[in-house]
């Protein structure tokens, strides 16, 4: 079973967005799948439940109660966590406790950046990840890649102390599939398919990592 949280300290950098969409994309791929909701907006979970007609639903679960582990069905194959906003140092710690792989989402602006490298040496400084027994990345969210402001933020966010494993342009297909409990990885137009293969690398990263 490999488990994978995304978070930051960050409010709507795409925790919920890059969390449903590995979901779903695992389910896709005939993964026994768990989405965990630790923030208290529910937005996984109203996710999940609007999943749970389809052919490849993901089992949701809040992760606010405190013995949310124990409800995880023992032939889960992966287990997506999304983080709550504003999470702090102490309860992301709490939270990486049996976790794999730690994804975390960066938005293309200065505000944001400034943001993050707070929370980036926060992290750094967290036993777990210090004694390298969790693998810790950066997804770049919502990128404009034709302006220059997002070119050079994703210069700066290059520079940042865990490695860069997508490049998620800004699109509305996230905005609008999120809302039908599907991702992208749940069509196949030529369009959609160029949105897939942004997370290639990353994929390919947790596999490595499981
Ligand atoms: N790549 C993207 N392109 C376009 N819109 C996006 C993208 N990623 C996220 N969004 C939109 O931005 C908003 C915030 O994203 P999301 O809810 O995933 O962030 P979050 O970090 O989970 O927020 P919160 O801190 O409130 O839980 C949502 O409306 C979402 O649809
Ligand atoms: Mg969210």
């Amino acid at each position: 079973m490999q488990k994978i949280l995304v978070a930051s300290s960050k409010g709507g950098c795409g925790k919920t967005t890059i969390a449903t969409n590995l979901a779903a994309h695992f389910a896709q791929d005939g993964k026994n799948t768990v989405l965990v909701d630790a923030d208290r907006q529910g937005s996984s979970q109203h996710w999940a439940e609007k999943r749970a007609g389809l052919a490849t639903p993901v089992l949701g679960l809040s992760g606010l109660r405190p013995n949310w582990r124990d409800k995880i069905p023992d032939d889960t194959q992966f287990v997506v966590i999304d983080g709550p906003a504003g999470i702090r140092a102490g309860e992301l710690a709490e939270l990486l406790d049996d976790v794999d792989a730690l994804l975390i989402p960066v938005l293309p602006s200065r505000i944001d950046l400034e943001a993050s490298e707070t929370f980036l040496r926060e992290v750094a400084g967290l036993a777990k990840v210090k004694r390298g027994k969790v693998a810790v990345g950066l997804v770049a969210n919502r990128l404009k890649p034709w302006t220059t402001a997002s070119q050079e933020a994703v210069e700066e966010i290059k520079r940042l102390p865990f490695p860069l494993l997508a490049h998620l342009r800004d699109t509305q297909g996230y905005v609008m599939v999120a809302g039908l409990g599907k991702s992208i990885f749940d069509y196949h137009s030529e369009l959609i398919r160029t949105h897939q293969e942004d997370w290639s690398k990353l994929l390919r990263w947790l596999k490595k990592q499981g």
